[in-house]
């Protein structure tokens, strides 16, 4: 029998070798096809037209800075454009594209991005909510239906994913991201790089995705937009790089570079970050395109007039100038005075055609232009099905006292809150494409799922904001809060008989669409004064209170944990909202979601993160103790902790089992333990896998998440959960900056979230 095991091992193994080289002989020969024709191309090319190829213009539609290009149809003609961004549609797309292979002298194809961060035309949460749904196939599944929605509408580049870890909510940004944790992040950077490129980036339906920021763009100082980034080469390499890593390995097609400074040098003009970390040590082969004007903001950071700093770019790794056209009118000077090289020029226009080439548009410039695909493919039953879906999952029950949730599906509701009755805040922030009048409100999603058998008082209570600035700064692009005229007091007493009413108040509350995301940044995170006015009216009536919360970002949230019955955080979840919002108040479905940023209990805490260093006098929470780590007037630990969510029903753990305590080299230890669903409904679990290493060559975080499993439990139902791990998960950066593990005492925690685990101890040895 071990001699057949041994000849079938062996048989498995030459298949594999042979699979191996065939599939690496396949890619070689891809890359020699792609290398003789970008090279016969480029052979044709004039300087001019090579420059034309690092010039990226939008002609518009979806801007984020004050400059945009004029004159594109002739400098499409010319060859003085490489691509063109925050357009969409086939019509548009069509015409530019013919331009570009009809009547530019070399008939080279435009590639066409734009900002395609959660859903393309079928909106679906934030990524910081869908985040929160730890289910990565669903993850990569909505980045899979947005590829083949702006494809379907022309598009082959989307500006996504945005992988910048963020451990600062002041910043607005946290929005568009996976959360705080570089593991986490790291495998959804994969999944939504696999599920924008699909198969092959040259199919019909695939995008070429674009990793952004890059890099540490979430680090900005006190969580201003835009601010500067000072870090220690441990810090950034453990906590802030993994997912731009994951992204490079998972074969991302493009990189964009981002406004911040990094330790002094700015990010777009940093060749160590863009060509000696990017490109030597992660092997990544794709081009690199500037942040929206970010080459011409290299002036502002102090490195020099626009031609200085083009040239300081070129040379640093930049491939591609994002709307500035630095790039377009300095080159020529440049390489004429000696500043940059024809070798230089000719690197970054490599790098765009053979983006081109991926993309299969040298075959075929239409490949994504289908006016039936447009018409066919996007904003189905299917994709607003799969939104209401993954907006599920994404919820987060933060508190539910004495289940006060799930609702009945009889009696009397009072609906309340500037968010109940509301298209235009439903989709959240960064949406070019969809179309908010679509999407489902709270109000119409309540009475989808319940009809009549409810009675439902509306009441809108109060205003998003009655502050001026706050109001002013939260709205662009003409867009304007949707406002009450009426005095706020009115609008409080309104709510409040109609609370007196009903058996339970929903109040649907939080920040607008536009107070998180680009370029809105806070320096207070509470629900805003207006809406925290009614909230406290609507507490005083003493029926139960059911919070709905929007937000971009984790809020400080101690009076509403104290007050309300129940929190059900929901992001802003897209399309399918109100659906969604009303399955699971209703009990449709249980909610899942566990959050992946940490959530304060003041601003004054942050930065907060679980996976925090010790210090040399770490406070253990019994105070007061003079001389430790912590505040004199708040403690340390968070409101809700970094993967923290509850459930209709409960869940417990037994104690971990370990296949050994004591292990060496590559063995791999099982660590088991065993959930039981406790309560009434069926639900899900994520199980979550941390690991801590006490003592090592330097201070480490005091614990890190490594693995987890998302469980599904009938009441009653027990499962055993076994993590595979091996030293791969014992891994870090130590001094040297050299990524290995070092033998000791490993301590496994298993739990519910990073600060309720069973633990267990293992030696492991070298
Ligand atoms: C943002 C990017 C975005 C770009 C193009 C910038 O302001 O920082 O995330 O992709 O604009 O719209």
């Amino acid at each position: 029998m071990k001699k057949y095991n041994s000849i079938f091992k062996t048989i498995l193994f030459t298949v594999f070798v042979l699979t191996f080289c065939h599939a690496s002989a396949q890619t070689k020969s891809e890359e020699a096809k792609m290398n003789t024709y970008v090279a016969s191309l480029m052979g044709k090319m004039t300087l001019e037209e090579k420059i034309g190829q690092l010039n990226l213009v939008t002609s518009g539609v979806a801007t984020t800075g004050a400059v945009v290009n004029k004159g594109v149809e002739e400098s499409i003609k010319k060859g003085d454009i490489g691509g063109i961004f925050g357009v969409y549609g086939t019509n548009y797309i069509s015409k530019a594209q013919e331009l570009a292979v009809k009547n530019s002298r070399l008939h080279i194809p435009l590639i066409f991005g734009l900002d395609v961060i959660h859903g393309h035309k079928t909106i679906f949460p934030i990524p910081l909510g869908m985040s929160a749904s730890w289910d990565l196939g669903l993850i990569e599944q909505s980045a899979r239906i947005a590829a083949k929605e702006a494809t379907a509408e022309g598009l082959n580049w989307v500006f996504s994913p945005m992988v910048d870890i963020a451990r600062d909510p002041r910043w607005g940004r946290m929005s568009e991201g996976a959360g705080e944790d570089p593991w986490y992040g790291s495998q959804v950077a994969k999944a939504l790089v696999k599920g924008y490129q699909g198969k092959s980036m040259k199919d019909a339906d695939a995008v070429m995705a674009c990793v952004k920021h890059f890099a540490l763009y979430g680090g900005a100082e006190a969580g201003r937009e835009y601010n500067t980034v000072d870090m220690s080469l441990i810090k950034m390499y453990q906590d802030y790089l993994p997912p731009y890593k994951a992204a490079v390995d998972a074969g991302a097609g493009s990189f964009m570079s981002s406004f911040n400074t990094i330790n002094g040098v700015p990010a777009t003009g940093n060749q160590w970050l863009l060509t000696d970390l990017l490109r030597k040590q992660w092997g990544f082969k794709g081009f690199v395109v500037s942040d929206y004007t970010a080459l011409n903001e290299l002036t502002n950071h102090g490195l020099g007039d626009l031609q200085t700093v083009s040239a300081l770019a070129l040379k640093a790794g930049l491939d591609m100038d994002m709307v500035g056209e630095g790039f377009l009118t300095t080159l020529k000077k440049s390489l004429k005075e000696g500043k940059v090289s024809l070798a230089d020029i000719d690197l970054a226009c490599r790098r765009v055609l053979e983006a081109k080439y991926k993309l299969g548009l040298f075959d075929n410039p239409y490949k994504s232009i289908n006016p039936d695909r447009e018409k066919q493919d996007v904003f189905t039953d299917d994709n607003r099905k799969f939104a209401r879906q993954i907006a599920e999952h994404s919820f987060v029950l933060l508190k539910n006292k004495a289940q006060t949730l799930p609702l009945q599906k009889s009696g009397t509701i009072a609906l309340v809150g500037p968010l109940a009755d509301n298209h235009s805040e439903m989709l959240g922030t960064w949406v070019v494409a969809g179309d908010p009048a679509k999407s489902v409100s709270v109000l119409e999603g309540i009475k989808n799922v319940v009809g009549n058998n409810v009675n439902i008082l509306y009441a809108r209570g109060s205003n998003i904001t009655d502050d001026s600035l706050l109001n002013a700064r939260s709205w662009f692009y003409g867009m304007q809060q949707i406002k009450d005229s009426r005095p706020a007091q009115e609008m409080i007493d309104e709510a409040v008989e109609t609370a007196k009413k009903a058996d339970v108040v929903v109040a649907v509350v939080g920040e607008s669409a536009n107070m998180s995301g680009e370029s809105s940044s806070r320096s207070d995170i509470n629900i805003p004064e207006s809406q925290r006015d009614l909230l406290k009216a609507l507490a005083k009536t003493g029926k139960p209170l059911v919070i709905v919360l929007f937000n971009g970002r984790p809020l400080t949230l101690t009076w509403e944990d104290t007050h309300a019955g129940a929190i059900l955080d929901v992001w802003a979840p897209g399309t399918e909202a109100g659906n969604a919002i009303a399955d699971v108040l209703f009990g449709n479905y249980n909610p899942s979601g566990k959050i992946t940023a940490t959530f304060p209990r003041s601003v004054g805490q942050i930065p907060i993160y679980y996976n925090h260093k010790n210090t040399g006098r770490p406070f253990d929470g019994k105070g007061p103790a003079k001389f430790k780590s912590d505040y004199i007037d708040i403690s340390n630990d968070a409101l809700y902790p970094f993967g923290y969510g509850l459930s209709y029903t409960t869940f417990k753990y037994s104690g971990i089992k370990l296949n050994k305590t004591a292990l060496k080299g590559n063995e791999t230890l099982k660590a088991t333990v065993t959930v039981t669903n406790t309560g009434k409904y069926a639900g899900e679990e994520v199980v979550q896998l941390y690991i801590s290493d006490p003592v090592a060559s330097i201070s480490r975080s005091v614990t890190e998440l490594k693995g987890f499993q998302k469980i599904t439990l009938q009441p009653g139902e027990s499962k055993d959960v076994t993590f595979n791990i091996t030293t791969k998960e014992l891994e870090f950066y130590n001094n040297r900056l050299v990524y290995d593990w070092e033998p000791g005492e490993f301590i496994v925690q298993i739990g519910t979230n990073s600060s309720d685990t069973r633990t267990a101890s293992v030696q492991w040895l070298k």
